[in-house]
């Protein structure tokens, strides 16, 4: 009995409080959905946004007012956030970040893959939903019938507490920056830098004791604007003095299908690649991410151990080219002798890396393994053998890295020598 009295004035009292606080509108937001989405209401309940009237229909508009009109919810893009978080968002678009989708629609792999994995956003589309969609982008999206994914913000801050803890935190990283062509998760954590904050975060090293996170690395002093020296191809401009080093680099440029393989020119391609801000363009705007770097590391580390360290990264670069660029000219030479046939996608008879392992441009009948082989060597082994070095793993440099770019020789060697053995029955 007494405990009914008191959870009846318990729920006059929330009542109340609601009243008072909250509009009517929202009053009925979130009443209507602690009944159908309690989870979602105590996320938002828990966050700051809650305690200063950030509440639902500010982000999500009145239109929608119950069940029978649940498509009027409006679902919030950047812009949204950024009429009160104009700095994040100023430097988010700056960014790296914001070129996610657009440099995955760069690629057309991303065109011949099915649409699940692209706008449906649990392939592709789940890690490249960060960054801005163009209105068109986004009617696109919309006419196939994807109805979410609008917002990036909501990447590292997850809806609907939308934390600064939770970003800051590595492992809000984790689910994008892992796996088959960028494990820095793997690497960071099981290298000395990451052990060192698991064994920080669980209590076993002094408060003081040092050890960088993604972010502190990647987004210091709250900086929302991200961007590397090398970036992800690990290719860039003006091309090296070193004429073996520059040679191995036109080979890969021409796989990667921004050199036409005859000719040598610039291809349509480069300007998508540029679009999408893939490569440093110019040696000031690569060292300049590197020296930020070195200051980074600067703060723990003396600045020539530092300098020693990334200086390694490039030239594993460099080593790893020669391999690749052997391995690219084997596979090619089998598209000039007719052994392998262009597939009708392709541009040229040339291996085609932005196919990924779509090596039949999409025609499902008409793969071909050793070039699925020559691109793991590429996506997989190459990027391992530097992102290694400058995540400090040696198990990733090594084993997962160089070893298989050999071994993937190896088997490229065989193959090819098997296939023109055949070919020539
Ligand atoms: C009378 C109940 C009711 C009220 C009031 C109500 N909603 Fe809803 N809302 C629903 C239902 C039901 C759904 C669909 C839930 C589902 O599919 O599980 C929904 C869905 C939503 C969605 C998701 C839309 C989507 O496409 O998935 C949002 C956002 C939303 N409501 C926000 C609001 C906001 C903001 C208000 C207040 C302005 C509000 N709701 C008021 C019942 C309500
Ligand atoms: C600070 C802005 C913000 C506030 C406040 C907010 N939301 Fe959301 N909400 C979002 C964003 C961003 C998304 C994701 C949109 C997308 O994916 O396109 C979202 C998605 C949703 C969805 C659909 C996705 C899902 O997980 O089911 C529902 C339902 C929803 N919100 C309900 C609510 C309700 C109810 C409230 C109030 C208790 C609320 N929201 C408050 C920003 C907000
Ligand atoms: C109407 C204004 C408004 C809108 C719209 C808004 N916010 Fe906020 N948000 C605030 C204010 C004010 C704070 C500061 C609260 C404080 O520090 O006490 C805040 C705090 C935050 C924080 C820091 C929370 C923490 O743990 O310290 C994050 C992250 C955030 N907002 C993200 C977003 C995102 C993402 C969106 C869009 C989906 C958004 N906000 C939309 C007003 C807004
Ligand atoms: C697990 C999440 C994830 C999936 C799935 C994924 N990507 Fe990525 N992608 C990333 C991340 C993270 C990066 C940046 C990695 C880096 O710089 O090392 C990236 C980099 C890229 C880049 C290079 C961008 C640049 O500017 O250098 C392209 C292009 C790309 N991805 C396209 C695709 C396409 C196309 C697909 C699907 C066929 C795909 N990605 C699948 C997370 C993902
Ligand atoms: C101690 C500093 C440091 C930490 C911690 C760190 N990185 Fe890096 N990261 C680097 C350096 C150095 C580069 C290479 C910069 C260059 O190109 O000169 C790099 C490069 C990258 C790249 C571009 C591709 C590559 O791997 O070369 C991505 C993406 C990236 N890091 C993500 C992460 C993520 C995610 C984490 C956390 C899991 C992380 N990093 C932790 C220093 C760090
Ligand atoms: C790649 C992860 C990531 C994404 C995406 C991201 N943030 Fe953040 N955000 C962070 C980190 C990390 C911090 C903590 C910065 C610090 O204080 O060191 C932060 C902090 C914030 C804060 C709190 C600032 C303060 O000092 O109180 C706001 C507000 C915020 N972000 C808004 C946004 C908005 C708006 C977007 C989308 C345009 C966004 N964030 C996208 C990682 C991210
Ligand atoms: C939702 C997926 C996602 C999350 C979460 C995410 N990233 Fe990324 N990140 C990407 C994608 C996709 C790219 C490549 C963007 C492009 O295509 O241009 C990228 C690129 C980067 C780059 C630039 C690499 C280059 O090309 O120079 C850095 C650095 C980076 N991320 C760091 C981080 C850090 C640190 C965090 C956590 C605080 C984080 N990211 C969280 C998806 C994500
Ligand atoms: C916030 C401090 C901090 C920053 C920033 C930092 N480090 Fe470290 N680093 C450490 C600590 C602490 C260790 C562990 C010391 C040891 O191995 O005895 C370490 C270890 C290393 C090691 C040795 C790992 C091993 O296997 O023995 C290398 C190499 C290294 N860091 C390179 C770098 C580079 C390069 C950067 C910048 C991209 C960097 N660090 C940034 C704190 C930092």
């Amino acid at each position: 009995m007494k405990k009914a009295v008191f959870n009846l004035l318990f729920l006059t009292g929330v009542l109340l409080f609601c009243f008072v606080k909250l509009g009517n509108a929202e009053e009925n937001c979130i009443m209507c959905h602690q009944g159908i989405n309690p989870g979602l209401v105590r996320d938002w309940n828990s966050s700051k946004h809650s305690k200063i009237d950030v509440t639902c229909s500010v982000c999500h508009g009145t239109k929608h007012t119950g069940p029978h009109n649940i498509n009027l919810a409006q679902l919030p893009d950047e812009h949204l956030c950024s009429t009160c978080h104009q700095k994040q968002f100023d430097e988010f678009v700056k960014g790296k970040h914001n070129f996610g989708w657009i440099s995955m629609n760069a690629l057309p792999v991303s065109h011949v893959e099915p649409d699940e994995l692209i706008e449906g956003g649990r392939g592709c589309g789940g890690c490249h939903n960060m960054g801005i969609k163009t209105e068109a982008q986004r009617k696109e999206q919309w006419g196939k019938g994807y109805r979410y994914q609008n917002n990036s913000c909501d990447e590292c801050h997850t809806r609907h507490t939308f934390s600064k803890k939770e970003a800051l935190d590595p492992r809000a990283c984790q689910q994008c920056h892992m796996g088959f062509d960028h494990p820095q998760w793997e690497m960071w954590s099981s290298a000395k830098h990451g052990s060192r904050w698991f064994i920080k975060d669980s209590g076993n090293l002094p408060e003081d004791a040092q050890a960088p996170k993604c972010q502190d690395c990647h987004l210091p002093n709250g900086t929302h604007e991200n961007r590397t020296a090398w970036g992800f191809l690990g290719v860039r401009l003006p091309m090296p003095d070193d004429p073996q080093w520059k040679a191995d680099r036109i080979t890969i440029l021409k796989a990667l299908g921004v050199l036409n393989p005859e000719t040598g020119e610039p291809t349509a391609r480069l300007e998508a690649i540029k679009a999408a801000d893939m490569v440093r363009l110019t040696e000031e705007s690569w060292r300049a991410e590197r020296e930020k770097m070195i200051k980074t590391c600067s703060k723990c580390h003396s600045e020539r151990y530092a300098r020693e360290q990334l200086k390694m990264g490039d030239s594993i670069m460099q080593k790893a080219d020669r391999l690749m660029a052997e391995a690219i000219e084997i596979v090619a030479g089998l598209y000039k002798d007719g052994i392998i046939k262009k597939p009708d996608n392709y541009s040229f008879a040339y291996p085609d890396f932005l196919y990924f392992m779509q090596t039949g441009g999409g025609d499902m009948k008409k793969l071909s393994y050793i070039d699925q082989v020559l691109l793991q060597m590429y996506i997989k082994h190459r990027m391992r053998t530097f992102q290694a070095f400058f995540h400090v793993n040696p198990d990733y440099a090594y084993w997962y890295g160089w070893e298989m770019m050999v071994k993937d020789l190896g088997e490229i060697k065989e193959l090819a020598e098997t296939m023109r053995a055949n070919h020539s029955k």
